[in-house]
């Protein structure tokens, strides 16, 4: 636990379920205040708002698109209007689905595109707004993935959104730097969330990923939720523009593991 995050408010994007929620709620023992942002799941949000309160913490769920400017305007209202603040705005919320380059057409590229990485420009920088209207020195964490720098045959929409996302936030990050406002990624390799639900329900294709990781264990959302609190906390006051990669190794080329090569 950090004690200075007590008291503090965040909004998270995308909480309703997965990684956004574990975070939400991670947040929520760390007393935090919390904007829990959802898209369609209202009822999952809401539960996830009266966990954070029995924690200790204060939250309301709050619907919002990402990838609609007013709407991203009307978390950071939120923020404002119920707790008065805003110093950690994690931006969560991405999609994916899987379609071979060569047949993927323009609406499938924008959706993904506009979600993930434009749904972050709008979170970042609208956030970063009012931490410097404010004179907040607020921590600002997008979630990426092993695919920021890994390729994904079937998935250019979404590795080509997510490599943008690191510069998008190494940019910002050197931005504000001056202005004490911290700007980080985190990069999850494969996590047991909804996202992934089919694929690691299916034997083969679980085992096929575990082949992928060093560690030979697929990540739990709370192993992303800490690394959130550590980003957003004061131990973590001289980290900006960098990306933690929670992935059990993935990124290391397992193919090498045995010494091959
Ligand atoms: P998830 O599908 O449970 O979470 C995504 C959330 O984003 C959902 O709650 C969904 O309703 C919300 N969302 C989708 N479009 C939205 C929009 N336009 N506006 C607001 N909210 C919207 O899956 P998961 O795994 O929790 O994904 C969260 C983030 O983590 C995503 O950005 C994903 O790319 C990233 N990630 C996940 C990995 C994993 O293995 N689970 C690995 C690497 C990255």
């Amino acid at each position: 636990m950090y004690n200075e995050l007590k008291g503090k408010t965040a909004i998270v994007t995308g909480a309703s379920s997965g990684l956004g929620k574990a975070i939400a709620l991670r947040f929520g023992e760390e007393k935090m205040n919390v904007i829990v942002n959802y898209l369609n799941k209202k009822e999952e949000a809401q539960q996830v708002a009266g966990d954070i309160e029995k924690a200790g913490g204060k939250a309301i769920a709050v619907q919002g698109d990402v990838s609609v400017e007013e709407d991203i305007d009307r978390l950071i209202q939120s923020a404002h209007e119920h707790f008065g603040s805003l110093h950690v705005m994690m931006n969560n919320a991405g999609i994916q689905n899987e379609v071979p380059s060569h047949e993927m057409t323009l609406e499938e590229w924008n959706k993904v595109i506009s979600v993930n990485l434009t749904g972050t420009f709008l979170g970042s920088t609208k956030a970063i707004a009012y931490m410097l209207e404010h004179r907040i020195q607020g921590s600002v964490i997008n979630m990426s993935s092993v695919h920021e720098i890994v390729p994904w045959p079937h998935f250019v929409h979404y590795a080509a959104s997510k490599g943008g996302m690191n510069m998008l936030s190494q940019t910002l990050a050197l931005e504000y730097a001056g202005q004490g406002i911290r700007v980080n990624n985190i990069a999850p390799g494969a996590i047991n969330t909804p996202i992934n639900k089919e694929k690691f329900d299916n034997e083969e294709q679980r085992d096929e990923v575990l082949s992928m990781i060093p560690m030979k264990k697929i990540g739990e959302p709370e192993q992303v939720a800490s690394v959130a609190a550590f980003l957003a906390s004061d131990q973590a006051s001289y980290v900006t523009g960098t990306t933690l990669f929670v992935d059990g190794g993935m990124k290391l080329y397992p193919s090498f593991a045995a010494g091959k090569g």
